[in-house]
Order: structure tokens, then sequence, then C-alpha cells
């Protein structure tokens, strides 16, 4: 798979979003499921793997860590160097006020370290801003960290570019991971510029707008009972879904001539539109999973890519997740709309 590179780290063009093998989807798979999974992903060339502390079922405290085990067992045997690890950390106040923002980031690197099985994190986010503590103490611990060789790069999730600015002076990011797909376009005005300009990556999350974007998702999906996301994603009401299909109905066009499925060609999409994007598309199906990283192998042409942006232009988008982030909150505690 063709490679892209985020600050200094190299990766594969598209990553695996792994989170849904732990939490947010509904019912997780099997371990042994998962780690095959892990194992075919990188089979057919990812490298990049994006996991968090917080992912385990219902993202409960004793669960912390779930994911990072399942990822340690599946790079079993894989030499270390062909793999990049992306982990995240949240930053609790008192856990802040009781040592040190520095201290507080190397314990948690450390905890993560040890489920991961590795001397080494490649890059590591704060998962989201806690308004307590100042983005710049975050940055310069993230700087020893990684002087101290115990991680590659540092990333930021969820973040608006005044803030991304403010990091960024004092130790330079790596990568920023905030929402993005042909439904959640927010991050095109300012945050993706001044990542271009800066020499920073940007990791999509959500790029197939939680399932919307493959046309798999229809008005009569019932979601899971228990720990699935998709209650509260503002494109999958009912009434969103279906006031959506006119943007179902572009992709699937471009699809058809392209041979490739509705999401292929979202992820295609901003692979074309970006030089520094790198989306880390989530499944727990190992065939799904298989057919977002074959979007690498689907080529837009300058001519094809501009029909399909202003197509997009032209649709309206109903429901917007975004964020918010002054109040450090995560969307799951949003209200749904
Ligand atoms: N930084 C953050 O705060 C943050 C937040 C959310 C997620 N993330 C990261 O981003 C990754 C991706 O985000 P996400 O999982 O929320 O959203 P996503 O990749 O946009 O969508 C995942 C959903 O789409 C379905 N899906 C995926 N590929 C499909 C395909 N080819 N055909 C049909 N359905 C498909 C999956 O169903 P099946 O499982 O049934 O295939 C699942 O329900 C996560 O795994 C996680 O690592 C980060």
């Amino acid at each position: 798979m063709n490679k892209r590179k985020l600050g200094q780290i190299e990766v594969s063009e598209i990553g695996m979003g792994c989170m849904g093998l732990s939490h947010g989807y509904g019912q997780i798979p099997s371990e042994g499921y998962s780690i095959e999974a892990v194992r075919k992903a990188i089979d057919y060339g990812c490298t990049f793997f994006d996991t968090a502390e917080a992912y385990g079922p219902n993202l409960l405290p004793e669960n912390r860590g779930h994911n990072e085990k399942i990822l340690a067992k599946a790079f079993d045997g894989i030499p270390r160097d062909t793999i990049v690890i992306a982990t995240k950390l949240h930053l609790p106040i008192t856990e802040v006020k009781a040592t040190s923002v520095y201290d507080t980031v190397k314990a948690h690197l450390a905890a993560s370290m040890e489920r991961l099985r590795v001397s080494e994190v490649d890059l590591y986010y704060l998962h989201r801003i806690n308004p307590e503590v100042p983005v710049e103490d975050v940055a310069d611990a993230m700087g020893r960290l990684c002087k101290e060789g115990l991680i590659r790069g540092w990333g930021l999730s969820q973040v608006t570019v005044d803030t991304i600015d403010r990091a960024h002076r004092v130790y330079p990011l790596s990568a920023i991971q905030n929402i993005y797909s042909m439904v959640e376009r927010g991050i095109e005005e300012e945050v993706i510029p001044y990542c271009l300009d800066n020499d920073i990556g940007v990791v999509p999350f959500s790029p197939i707008a939680s399932g919307f974007l493959s046309g798999k998702v229809t008005t009569q999906t019932e979601f899971e009972k228990n720990d699935d996301v998709r209650h509260f994603v503002p494109q999958l009401t009912k009434e969103n879904i279906a006031a959506n299909q006119p943007i179902l109905d572009v992709i699937r066009e471009f699809a058809e001539k392209k041979c490739a499925t509705n999401a292929q060609i979202s992820l295609a999409w901003m692979l074309h539109k970006y030089p520094n994007v790198v989306p880390i598309p989530g499944s727990k199906n190992q065939e799904r999973i298989l057919e977002n990283l074959g979007a690498s192998e689907v080529e837009l042409t300058d001519e094809e890519f501009e029909k399909l942006q202003t197509a997009l232009d032209a649709c309206e988008v109903h429901g917007h997740r975004g964020f918010d982030e002054a109040e450090g909150r995560s969307f799951l505690n949003r209200k749904r709309g």
C-alpha cells in the first residue's frame, strides 16, 4: 500500500481503526477473531493501527486497555519496526493535581506500553482536551517523552486550530485526529490548511460516518442496545438517514463507475483531496476491513474528483456531529441532534 507521513512517521495511507473490536458498535467479536482481523490487515499492507487506553467494553474503567491488549497479541512475532501504533490518553484533573502533567502523562503511557508490550509508542495522542489543563503543558510533557525515546511523535484529538497552534509552538505535533468525512467537513476550513502548512498529519476518525456512507445502514437498521454509539450519531437518526439519501446517490454513481464500493469511494475522495490525510476506518468485520484498505487501489482522476466534489457540495447534510472542544467533552455526552 502507498505510504504517507504523519510528521516524521511513515504509515500506510489507510490505517485500521481498532475501537470497534472493543467498544462502540455493539457486540464485540471474539478475541481470536479480532486478532485474526488485525493480522489480515497487516498481510494486506496496513502498517498503522489506532487504539486508545479507553477502548474497552462500555468504556468502563475496569475494561481499560482491552483494545491495546488485543493488539499486543495480534502483533506478537511481527517485527516491531514494521508496525506503527497510535494510542491515546485522557488526563484526569485529580491525577494532574496530585502529581504533574508530565508525571500523569508518563504514568498513562507506561500503562499503555505494558499492555501493548512495547518499549516505545509511535504516536501518542491526548484523546480530549481537558480545559483545566493548559495544552502547552501537555505539549511540553509530550516533548520530554519524545526526547526520552518513549514516544516517536504526539498528537491531539478533536481540537480547533487555535489549540493546535498553541501546542505546536511548544513542541511540534505529528498528527491531529479529528472527525472528518464527506458529511463532517468542518476541519476543511482551518484545521487541514494549518496542518498542511505546518507538516502535521491529519487522521480522520469516523471517515465512513459511522457506517452511513457505506450505504449499508438504512432506516430499518436497528442499532444494538448495549454500547452502540450509533444511537448518538446525528446522521443516523431515521429522519436524517432518509434526508441524506441524495449523498448516497452521488457516492453510488461513482462507486458503480469505478467498480468500487461506497465506503471505498468515501475514503478515496479524502485521499485524493489532501496529501496529509490518513483515514482510519473501523470495522468488526474482516471482509470489510480489507474492503476499506482496498480503497487505496481506487484512484480518482482529477476530473472525477472535481465532479464528485461538485455533486457533494450541492447536497445538504442533515445532522452534524462536530465537537465542542471548549467543554472538553466527547460527543458521547452530547444530545442527539
Ligand atoms: N479520536 C477519537 O475521539 C475517536 C472517536 C471515534 C473513533 N475513533 C477512531 O476512529 C476509528 C474509526 O471510526 P469509527 O469506527 O467510529 O467510524 P467509521 O470507520 O466511520 O465507521 C464504523 C462503522 O461503519 C461500518 N463500516 C465500516 N466499514 C464498512 C464497510 N466497508 N461497509 C459497510 N459498513 C462499514 C462498521 O460496521 P461493521 O463493524 O459492522 O463493519 C461500523 O458500524 C475507530 O476505530 C477509532 O480507532 C477515534
